[in-house]
Formats: C-alpha cells, sequence, structure tokens
C-alpha cells in the first residue's frame, strides 16, 4: 500500500511542498502519496485525527498551526521543544505522535550549501516571533562567536535572548544603536519582505562582508535583500533553499534516506522567476 503523507495548513493551496516532496520521492524511488491539506482554522486536530486514523504516516505542518502541533504531538525532539512549533510529525511505530521541527535544519544545511561560515562568526537574527525561534538553537549549535538578536519591538528581543541564554553567546543588541563593526551573517527572520518593508537592521550592521539572508522567498530578489543591496551588503540570500532544505529533512525522518536537493531547488527556481 502506498504510504500516505500531507502538508495541512489554512491556507495551503501556495504550497510547494507537494511538489518538492513528489520530487524527492520519484528521485528515491519510494512510493508514497503526499497531499496538501487545508484545515479548517478551528479544525487543526480533527484534521490530523482523521488523516491518521486512515492510515497517515507522516505530515508537515505549516501556518498557522505549528504551535498546535507542538501541543498536540505525543512527544517532541529537543529541536521541536526548543522552538515551541513542529512542522514535522512522524507516526511511531506504537502509533504514537512524534513531533519534530526542521527548520532550523533547513536554514542551516541551505546556509552551509551556499558556503556561509557560521563557526566562529558574529551573527544577527533580526526578528523574534515564531520563525526567528525556529532557527536559533539550530544556528547557536554551529558555535557562532555571537549571536545577537535585534526586533523592532525590543522586549521580544530581550525575551528570546534571555529563553536561549544558556544555548550559547546569545544577546541582545538594540536597534537604534550603531554597531562598531559590519557582522558576517544577517539571518531576516522578519516578514518584512511580505509588507514591502525592510528588517531594522542597526546602522553600520551591514558590510562588504555580510552575507544577508531573508528567509522569505519572492520572485526576483526579495524586498529585504533590495534594500540590503543598497546598504552595501556583500551578498544575499533568501529562503528557497531552506524551504527545500527543511524539506529534506521532513523527507528523511519518515522514509530513511535523504534526498539530492539540487535539482528541486533548480526547479523550484526557474519556476518562480
Ligand atoms: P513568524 O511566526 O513568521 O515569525 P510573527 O510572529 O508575526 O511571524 O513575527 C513576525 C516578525 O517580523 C516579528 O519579529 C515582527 O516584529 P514585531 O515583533 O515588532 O512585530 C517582524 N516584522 C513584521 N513586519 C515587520 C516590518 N514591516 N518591519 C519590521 N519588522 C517586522
Amino acid at each position: 500500500m502506498t504510504d500516505r503523507y500531507c502538508v495541512v495548513g489554512h491556507p495551503i493551496g501556495h504550497s510547494k511542498s507537494p511538489q518538492i516532496h513528489a520530487a524527492f520521492a520519484t528521485q528515491t524511488q519510494q512510493d508514497i502519496d503526499y497531499q496538501a491539506i487545508e484545515a479548517p482554522l478551528e479544525g487543526f486536530v480533527t484534521t490530523m485525527q482523521a488523516f491518521f486514523a486512515q492510515g497517515g504516516c507522516g505530515a508537515n505542518v505549516t501556518v498557522p498551526f505549528k504551535q498546535q502541533a507542538y501541543d498536540w504531538a505525543d512527544t517532541l525532539t529537543e529541536r521541536a521543544r526548543r522552538a515551541g512549533a513542529v512542522n514535522t510529525l512522524v507516526k511511531q511505530s506504537d502509533g504514537s505522535l512524534l513531533g519534530d521541527n526542521t527548520d532550523g535544519a533547513g536554514l542551516v544545511t541551505d546556509l552551509h550549501y551556499h558556503h556561509v561560515a557560521l563557526r566562529d562568526k558574529r551573527i544577527m537574527v533580526v526578528g523574534a516571533g515564531g520563525a526567528a525561534r525556529g532557527v536559533l538553537l539550530p544556528l547557536l549549535e554551529q558555535a557562532p562567536a555571537s549571536l545577537m538578536m535585534v526586533n523592532r519591538t525590543e522586549q521580544k528581543a530581550q525575551q528570546l535572548a534571555a529563553a536561549f541564554g544558556e544555548a550559547g553567546p546569545i544577546t541582545r543588541h538594540a536597534v537604534d544603536k550603531p554597531m562598531a563593526a559590519p557582522v558576517d551573517v544577517i539571518i531576516n527572520a522578519t516578514s518584512a519582505s511580505l509588507h514591502q518593508s525592510h528588517p531594522p537592521v542597526p546602522h553600520g550592521a551591514i558590510g562588504p562582508a555580510t552575507t544577508v539572508y531573508d528567509m522569505v522567498y519572492q520572485a526576483g530578489c526579495t524586498t529585504s535583500n533590495q534594500w540590503a543591496q543598497r546598504q552595501g551588503a556583500g551578498r544575499c540570500l533568501d529562503g528557497l533553499g531552506m524551504l527545500v532544505e527543511q524539506a529534506a529533512e521532513s523527507f528523511a525522518l519518515w522514509r530513511g534516506c535523504r534526498p539530492q536537493t539540487e535539482r528541486v531547488r533548480e526547479q523550484l527556481r526557474e519556476a518562480l522567476n
């Protein structure tokens, strides 16, 4: 019997996950069925219960259900616990559901793919919502020299820095406090590009050797990355590769084999532009 997987969200029509997982399945010669399911806003648990009762083997969870999936999973991986959110559910042999979060690993793998060094580097994470929280532990595990949190609402950056304090050298930096020297890597975990805006980056943080990574992707260059280029950023990357890598990580959890991502990246990029 074909093993069934899904991505659940609201809305879900735009999701590229079915296309990505279909490509992974073809490449690895796995017989899987992967569908997009739109759950009613109040109906995440009911929808998931029905899916798993009908033989579902695993699910990706996206906006706005990642916190509900976190609450609903029977057990959690450490990275899901620290993220406070679940983007991957895995049905275990005893029928229970394991909640994991592959977003941060997807980001780190994409940065490695692009040869962006993190070890001993000065990293700045801009944004303090769910997207930021999901990537902090995997970034700290890369042993950066420092990780500075910046956010428009500064109190939220302060709270996240405090929550991850024992996991690595994380501090809060005020938006209006200029930097003495540019940082090596800026992770833009805000949704600013989706509002045709740019992230609140302290003056002096961007220099010619700075890589700016927008976790959002858009056709062409994201709004935030266009702004970062104007500020003199050496290199700008968007989140399309992260999307593919978090999917590959989920696929590996479910199927026990890790697909190649290069061709899928190229296909998505062509379709986007
Ligand atoms: P997500 O779960 O995707 O991270 P979120 O919790 O709504 O979404 O967080 C969005 C982040 O983007 C927040 O850090 C938000 O800043 P505030 O905490 O001050 O709200 C940031 N953000 C959204 N739009 C922004 C904009 N136009 N300029 C700067 N920051 C923005």
